[in-house]
């Protein structure tokens, strides 16, 4: 999951400074509740521990802009450069990504130092009346931090869905529910036609979601609300995960070596299913989105329902316009949850889930990744993933639109993934 900067006219130091304070804030309390051993531990390869996200999202403006624009910065500590940089290859070597959990030093009190350290470095840069450009790079600093902001808690969550305790990162109490359509899902016709597509409006944008071209849709109908539980244990009873005919031939082979029976963190105790959540082990909510599923799984259920995913200028289109409410990292929930029967029109486009689109994570017509070490943010990891769209229940508000594009391996399922069904007119 990751973009770069176009700026198609700058942020004023004023509002990216405030940007910039809410933001390490919102970071800095996510990794309060945390322990050292939580903070450092190392779940799989694809996860990283709570403290490197905590780190790197820091050294990533300490080397991209203090150490470019701060003539007087003094670097907290030369060694962060090797055990902080993800996956900048013109930036140097740095600890393997499969080893970041072997990073116990240093500890999380030293790695708060480091942010306070950062913090105060970059808050007096803004105030100096910096170029346009550096402020840019400020912004885009903030918004790669939202990003691992989601990833700390999808890393958090598959981490302590390892411990036999199942703990909870948030107060496990029941959250207050209202009421919730458990009809079948409604489908919304759309013309298509020639559409716009790709962003091309005020403040910041990931590089990746430009530049705005036309693309050509066949009428098609959207579904109004995600996929269910309740849908998915009905794949599942009708024998979802063992009809080879229901899956592309990549998926059919991950279900084999994988063994995968159930969407992930499932678990069946006493005739029922329980998940793991952020708020420890729950019983899975029938009406609330499916979640922690698979690329190849999202395309089985759409072929066992007789439909098909929709494309991500499907999805774009019927989103424009849209307000951009939902149920996101703010309302703390950090579940999903279930479409309500009060709400008219096509519902959940944003938040609860992101949605898995049949879109392979292309370029679109003219796109440039920028020059320099940050082009290295999103156009190189154009091969081999598939487009998700809307935003989750852990992403942070503010930090998704109608063009936000992310993107993951198809047999990824720690993240809050679920889908939509479409179908051709
Ligand atoms: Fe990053």
């Amino acid at each position: 999951m990751h973009g770069s900067l176009t700026a198609p006219q700058a942020s004023s130091s004023i509002d990216v400074l405030d940007l910039f304070r809410s933001v390490r804030t919102a970071s800095r309390a996510l990794g309060r509740p945390l322990s050292d051993a939580d903070a450092t531990v190392q779940s799989m390869p694809d996860a990283s521990p709570a403290k490197w996200h905590l780190a790197h999202t820091t050294w990533f403006f300490e080397t991209m802009v203090l150490g470019q624009h701060l003539s007087d910065h003094r670097i907290f500590d030369p060694s962060f450069n090797f055990l902080f940089n993800s996956y900048y290859e013109s930036i140097g070597e740095r600890q393997p990504r499969p080893k970041r959990g072997m990073i116990t030093r240093p500890s999380l009190d030293e790695i708060f130092d480091y942010r306070a350290h950062v913090d105060a470095a970059v808050e007096r840069l803004l105030m100096s009346d910096p170029a346009p450009e550096v402020i840019t790079l400020i912004e885009l600093g903030c918004h790669h931090e939202q990003q691992h902001q989601e990833l700390l808690l999808t890393d958090i969550l598959h981490l302590f869905a390892q411990s036999p305790l199942r703990p909870a990162y948030r107060d496990p109490s029941p959250v207050a529910v209202s009421a919730v359509d458990q009809g079948p899902a409604g489908f919304s016709a759309l013309e298509g036609g020639i559409v716009e597509i790709g962003f091309d409006g005020q403040g910041f944008s990931f590089d990746c979601e430009g530049p705005r071209h036309r693309a050509l849709l066949e009428p098609f109908e959207l579904a109004d609300r995600l996929v269910t539980n309740r849908e998915w244990m009905e794949f599942m009873a009708d024998d979802g995960y063992r009809n080879p005919l229901l899956w592309l031939s990549a998926g059919w082979a991950t279900v084999g070596a994988e063994g995968w029976t159930a969407p992930l963190y499932w678990r069946e105790r006493d005739g029922q299913y329980w998940t793991m959540t952020l708020r420890g082990e729950q019983p899975v909510d029938p009406d609330a989105p499916v979640t922690h599923v698979s690329y190849y799984e999202a395309d089985a259920f759409a072929t066992w329902a007789g439909r098909r995913l929709p494309s991500e200028f499907e999805w774009e289109h019927a989103a424009a316009g849209k307000p951009l409410i939902g149920n996101f990292a703010d309302s703390d929930r950090l579940r999903p949850r279930a479409a309500s029967p009060e709400e008219a029109g096509i519902r959940q486009m944003y938040g609860d889930v992101w949605e898995w689109t049949r879109s392979a994570f292309l370029p679109y017509p003219r796109f440039k990744p920028v020059e320099g070490a940050v082009g290295e943010y999103n156009g190189k990891f154009m091969s081999g993933q598939f487009v998700l769209r809307g935003g989750s229940c852990v992403t942070p508000p503010g930090h998704i639109r109608p063009t936000y594009r992310n993107f993951f391996p198809p047999d990824a399922r720690w993240q809050f993934s679920g889908l939509r069904l479409a179908e051709d007119a």
